[in-house]
């Protein structure tokens, strides 16, 4: 394959990137989380690229991606807790598992044979007028290798799969840089993966507690692998100093060689983490060690909590 082409953040790269899409072809687009990996989500051909891509274990199903509410009843069908959630978060950092329709014409690779799919409107510009440009649904897992660090700008794309992608779409750094708060609407609103939207502001949204679920799939799908999000250096959480050999990422009080938030603000954080893990892991080189300043259990401290337990754990990958 050529290599993968950078495409510029206007008319003309969405253009391209709507083409490519349209050939069945594979195109990084950012959203305003992390960049997708984006294929035709009604194509097998397609969706079966993006798992070869990212040497992503099979039968994980991915995200579909539609600029509007219309575009997803054709789709999916819509509970009460469903309709709350997206016209409260919707465009945004929420995932919603929705009900499939039998006419919703997207490949059974997608929701690996589930009769759920999982939905998502993105907030971003660029992914907004990318889906608008292409008009379809478009499947899109994080664009990295299935285990690694998620990417939260174009070259982390470039550095995990260049040479495997047809192109990416610039548009810069994510702003909330962590994936989606994926939720299972109805009849009973379950979080299954903690994310963009804090789970505080959910459950004030639905008027009661969420539950809390597995990832609703199987054990071994992606998000819930306990080494994904890895990095090479072996990691610590919760240190309050570094110890030798250590490359410390502070938070707050606790100052680091790097920090995700001076201030000790969680958005902040959150949008760094990504970031700050691959800069502390070449900090850190191959045998070296990275350790983590304590991250509050509250509002976006939740999901970079999840992230860096997954980080920290042992390597479980295939
Ligand atoms: O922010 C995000 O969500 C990013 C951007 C690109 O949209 N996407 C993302 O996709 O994180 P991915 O493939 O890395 O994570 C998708 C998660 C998986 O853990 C998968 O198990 C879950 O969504 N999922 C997908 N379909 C599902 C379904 N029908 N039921 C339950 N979980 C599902
Ligand atoms: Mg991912």
């Amino acid at each position: 394959m050529p290599p993968t082409a950078t495409l510029a953040a206007d008319p003309d790269g969405i253009a391209r990137a709507a083409d490519l899409l349209a050939k069945g072809e594979l195109v990084a687009f950012p959203t305003e989380t992390v960049y997708g990996l984006g294929g035709d989500a009604r194509s097998d051909l397609a969706v079966a690229r993006i798992y070869q891509a990212k040497g992503r274990p099979s039968f994980n199903p991915l995200i579909v991606h539609l600029p509007d509410l219309a575009a997803v009843e054709r789709v999916a069908t819509l509970g009460p807790h469903a309709r709350d959630l997206a016209g409260a978060f919707w465009p945004g950092p929420l995932t919603l598992v929705l009900p499939l329709r039998d006419d919703a014409g997207i490949s059974p690779l997608v929701t690996a044979g589930l009769p759920t799919v999982a939905i998502r409107i993105p907030a971003h510009p660029l992914a907004r007028a990318l889906l608008q440009a292409f008009g379809g649904p478009v499947a899109a897992p994080s664009a990295n290798p299935s285990g690694r660090i998620s990417p939260t700008r174009a070259d982390h794309v470039i550095d995990g799969l260049q040479g495997r992608i047809s192109a990416v779409l610039d548009g810069g750094p994510c702003a909330v840089g962590l994936e989606s708060t994926i939720v299972l609407a109805d009849p009973d609103p379950t979080l299954l993966r903690p994310g963009g939207v804090p789970v505080e502001a959910i459950e004030a949204c639905l008027g009661h507690p969420l539950a809390i679920g597995g990832d609703g799939v199987k054990p071994t799908s992606p998000g819930q692998l306990a080494s994904h999000y890895a990095p090479n250096a072996a990691l610590r959480l919760n240190a309050t100093s570094a110890a030798p050999g250590e490359v410390l990422v502070g938070f707050g009080p606790v100052k680091g060689a790097l920090t995700l938030s001076d201030s000790g603000d969680l958005v902040e954080a959150a949008a760094r983490l990504f970031h700050a893990l691959r800069e502390a892991d070449q900090m850190a080189g191959p045998a070296g060690r990275i350790a983590f300043a304590p991250i509050p259990e509250t509002g976006l401290g939740r999901a970079i909590n999840d992230r860096l337990r997954r980080a920290a754990a042992p390597k479980d990958m295939p």
